[in-house]
């Protein structure tokens, strides 16, 4: 067992950790933090996606002594002040989900692909989202619910430039 710091949605949490424990199992048995699921265990669905230092990475195969020393994201770190995120709002309004088991770890791949290009194309967005996988079908909703999201920024950006 290791004693591990980690510093989740901005707060210095102490845990215990065997070596190779998955930081998806700290965070949901640990922290409490069941936003993040399990879906294959295996890198291959993007359910269990949260952002270490901004990167979109799958905590199912990442051991949380690995996460520590990097600000880790969860889905229940991106509200702020009681406010849901742009994207947590798009996906909202353009009803991008069914079950919503898909759910927090698209958000978290739709947040980090905007911050990095705050507006990609329709292609550039599938590209990005790839990796995440929904069995309900709903992708044609949540990549609307990403331009949405890229569009929220862009009306924010032009409020701001006429000040
Ligand atoms: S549960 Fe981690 S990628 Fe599927
Ligand atoms: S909404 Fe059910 S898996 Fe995506």
């Amino acid at each position: 067992m290791a004693e591990l710091k980690l510093n989740v949605n901005g707060r210095v949490r102490q845990v215990q950790a065997a070596q190779d424990e998955p930081l998806l199992w700290v965070l949901r048995n640990k922290l409490g933090l069941t936003g993040t699921k399990y879906g294959c265990g295996e890198g291959q669905c993007g359910a269990c996606t949260v952002l270490l230092d901004g990167r979109p990475t799958r905590s199912c195969l990442t051991p949380a002594v690995a996460a520590a020393g990097a600000k880790i994201t969860t889905i229940e770190g991106l509200e702020q002040n009681g406010r849901l995120s742009p994207v947590q709002e798009a996906f909202l309004e353009e009803g991008a989900f069914q079950c919503a088991y898909c759910t927090s770890g698209m958000v978290l791949a739709a947040t980090a692909l905007l911050a990095e290009k705050p507006h990609p194309s329709e292609d550039e967005i599938v590209e990005a989202m790839n990796g995440n996988m929904c069995r309900c079908g709903t992708y044609p909703r949540i990549v609307a619910a990403v331009r949405r999201a890229s569009l929220s920024v862009e009306k924010k950006e032009a409020a701001h430039a006429r000040g």
